[in-house]
């Protein structure tokens, strides 16, 4: 990537977030979004990761209130513990706990797997949230570069290795999900193919929304191996839209004004339900690909725009 196309991908993301935050402001306008009614869901169980603040926090927050059994995994022991304990408190569901992963490393990812296996419980919803967004170029423990590595090897490590648990708790009428957090980003993308590590040219925005389109293509893979193999497992992936969180804490500081001074009325609240809790009930169990609101000719434009891969 050259220094202009990392300029050019940049004005692209911005523009991909201003029209969120068009279609936001025209909503709310029009009524807001209507709040989910949630069916309680005990004796199920749930792993969030980046359940420890943000959107991964009230997800988990609302996955406790419906009575599941909510599994935080996050890489802040100390900011995890006072998590938990915050959220038991408020949803008065014992069952919230933190096991230790982190997401840049595939070694703490497989150690995560071991422990949560040896608990011997089944896995009804794995939400795959956890982010970083346009930080500085970075490795991961591994070696990749953070926006691909953390972002989307992470997560489909973590969801291939939990893939016999998830299937063997899905059952007919009650499927097990994977539900992951893209963003509307993906929709700017480009997948560098010759340079997925960005090391000729690094872009933030590039690389954080190129991570978002591989979770993309990722879901849609596998929901079709899923589907192909009649497994109870559905896989899906969701845009919480623009969201009020410490996400945007490595954007140029003008950007973060903004979000200081306007973001009560041009972001989301992170406590909204239709961020992302919503999502994980709102379609009927058997549906798949609720994603971005994804028709199959987004699925086309994706394929069209990503040669080689489907
Ligand atoms: N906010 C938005 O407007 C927006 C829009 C579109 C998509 N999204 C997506 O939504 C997801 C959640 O973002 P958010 O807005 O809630 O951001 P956030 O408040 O920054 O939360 C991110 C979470 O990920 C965790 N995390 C970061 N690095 C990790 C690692 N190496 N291992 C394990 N956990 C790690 C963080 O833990 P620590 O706090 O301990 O670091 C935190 O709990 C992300 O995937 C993001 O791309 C957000
Ligand atoms: C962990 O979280 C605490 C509390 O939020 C914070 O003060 C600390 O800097 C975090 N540690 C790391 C290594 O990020
Ligand atoms: C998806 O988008 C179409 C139009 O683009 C709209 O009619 C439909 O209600 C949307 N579905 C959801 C679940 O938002």
């Amino acid at each position: 990537m050259s220094p202009l196309s990392a300029l050019w991908a940049a004005l692209r993301v911005y523009a991909a977030g201003a029209a969120v935050i068009l279609e936001q402001l025209l909503r709310r306008c029009r009524g807001g979004f209507p709040e989910p009614v949630f069916a309680p869901q005990p004796d199920r169980v749930a792993i969030v990761t980046g359940g420890t603040d943000g959107i991964g926090y009230s997800t988990a927050k609302h996955l406790a209130r419906l009575g599941m059994h909510v599994i935080i995994a996050g890489n802040n022991n100390s900011k995890a513990e006072e998590a938990v304990r915050e959220l038991k408190e408020e949803t008065l569901n014992v069952k919230v706990e933190f096991l230790y992963c982190d997401l840049a490393s595939m070694a703490s990812i497989w150690q995560f797997v071991q422990k949560f296996k040896m608990k011997k419980i089944p896995l009804h919803v794995l939400v795959n949230n956890a982010g970083v967004m346009m930080v500085p170029q970075r490795k991961t423990r591994d070696g990749f570069e953070e926006h691909f590595g953390l972002n989307y090897l992470g997560h489909f490590l973590l969801t291939n290795l939990l893939l016999d648990t998830l299937r063997e708790s899905g059952s007919p009428g009650h499927n097990a999900r994977v539900v992951t957090v893209s963003s509307a980003t993906h929709y700017v993308a480009e997948l560098n193919m010759d340079d997925l590590q960005s090391s000729a040219c690094y872009s933030p925005h590039g690389a954080y929304a190129q991570s978002k389109l591989a979770l993309v293509l990722f879901t849609y893979h596998l929901q079709g191996l899923l589907a192909a193999a009649g497994s109870h497992v559905t896989a899906n992936v969701v845009d919480p839209g623009v969201v009020h969180t410490d996400l945007y804490r490595h954007l140029f500081w003008g950007t973060r004004l903004v979000k200081k001074l306007l973001g009560w009325l041009l972001f989301k609240a992170q406590s909204s339900s239709t961020c992302l809790g919503g999502c994980l009930f709102l379609t009927p169990p058997e549906s798949t690909g609720i994603h971005l609101n994804s028709t199959h000719q987004e699925r086309e434009h994706l394929s069209s725009r990503c040669p080689g891969i489907r």
